[in-house]
């Protein structure tokens, strides 16, 4: 049974793998993505989604969302991602158009339309979903669960407390987590127990084609990025964690606790996820990843990226595992 997901981005070169996986998992069924401002502006993680799609021969309808947070200034990462959000590459736009519903108007509809049906995985700032649950919250109760990329436990990117997703727009993440549907947060203390080597980019270069060379090249400026900012040979496939456990969820261990969010001063947007449940009385909102299986989250991103070349992937793991 396929599972029905929808994915809200900022492309961004994780978010462009993790829409490679969603696309090809047989485990899950991409209903739609709706881009936000994020790692670039709108109208660029718009069109990155589009260029995504056409590199992935995949045809799923893309709904444009909010060009800034609910309050805080706009602001974009593009030293990371590259100005064009996608390393650099700066393909041209895909032939394929955005639809001419806004993301917030899809996601109510979606959820009026599959009552209790779909997971929405969220891997960049939460505005799109934070709208729509103040502009018709009976019909955002229509989602089976969030599952989003963002936050950590005693962890920080973009601040040394908090992660980028969730600073950027930490009033979107409040109503989020205060609305009441099953939440897991997959955050830079678990995503960041994962890596994706040059080694591993070289592999599917070699082995994926097209689709490999593509994202083996978007990945490259993001790769230097990882080196310049925390000295890793290497990149953290955040977003693609997230699609990995909307498809196995056994991927990653969890804690069901209570997290609230930082909105203000110090400590905007750092997740406080009460993992020791010293506030016995707060309700547990969310389901907070705490570890990951490394291998089989691997696993996963080889064997759905190239499914027709899982013995190429086995003698790959074999050469590093002989290293
Ligand atoms: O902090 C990591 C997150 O911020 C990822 O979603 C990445 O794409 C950026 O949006
Ligand atoms: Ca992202």
């Amino acid at each position: 049974m396929t599972k029905k997901v929808i994915l809200d981005c900022d492309p961004g070169v994780d978010d462009a793998l993790a829409i490679f996986l969603a696309v090809r998992s047989p485990a899950l069924e991409l209903l739609g993505i709706t881009t936000v401002n994020g790692n670039v502006g709108i109208d660029q993680t718009t069109k990155n989604a589009l260029i995504v799609l056409e590199q992935a021969n995949a045809s799923v309808p893309v709904y444009r969302g909010m060009k800034q947070p609910l309050e805080k200034p706009l602001y974009s990462s593009s030293d990371i991602h590259g100005k064009d959000g996608l390393g650099g590459v700066n393909l041209p736009e895909s032939e394929q158009k955005e639809e001419s519903l806004s993301a917030p108007d899809y996601l109510i509809e979606m959820g009026r339309k599959h009552k209790g049906q779909i997971t929405l995985i969220t891997v960049g700032p939460m505005t799109n979903v934070a709208v729509a649950i103040q502009k018709d919250p009976e019909a955002m109760k229509g989602y089976k669960e969030i599952i989003s990329m963002g936050g950590g436990v005693g962890t920080g990117n973009i601040t040394p407390v908090a992660e980028f997703n969730y600073w950027v727009d930490p009033e979107a993440v409040k109503i989020a987590l205060e609305f009441g549907l099953p939440f897991t947060m997959l955050g830079l203390n678990v995503t960041h127990q994962t890596i994706l080597t040059p080694n591993d980019f070289h592999f599917m270069r070699i082995v994926g084609g097209n689709e490999g060379k593509f994202i083996s090249s978007i990945h490259q400026a993001y790769i230097d990025a990882y080196w310049r900012y925390g000295g890793y040979m290497g990149c953290v496939p955040h977003d693609s964690l997230a699609v990995a456990v909307a498809a196995d969820p056994t991927l990653v261990e969890t804690v069901h606790c209570h997290v609230d969010m930082a909105t203000d001063g110090l400590t905007r947007g750092q997740s406080v996820a009460d993992v020791l449940n010293a506030w016995n009385d707060k309700p547990k909102n969310v389901h907070v990843g705490m570890k990951v299986d490394r291998e089989r989250f691997r696993d996963f991103i080889f064997t759905t990226l190239f499914p027709e070349h899982e013995q190429a992937y086995i003698q790959y793991k074999a050469f590093l595992s002989s290293q």
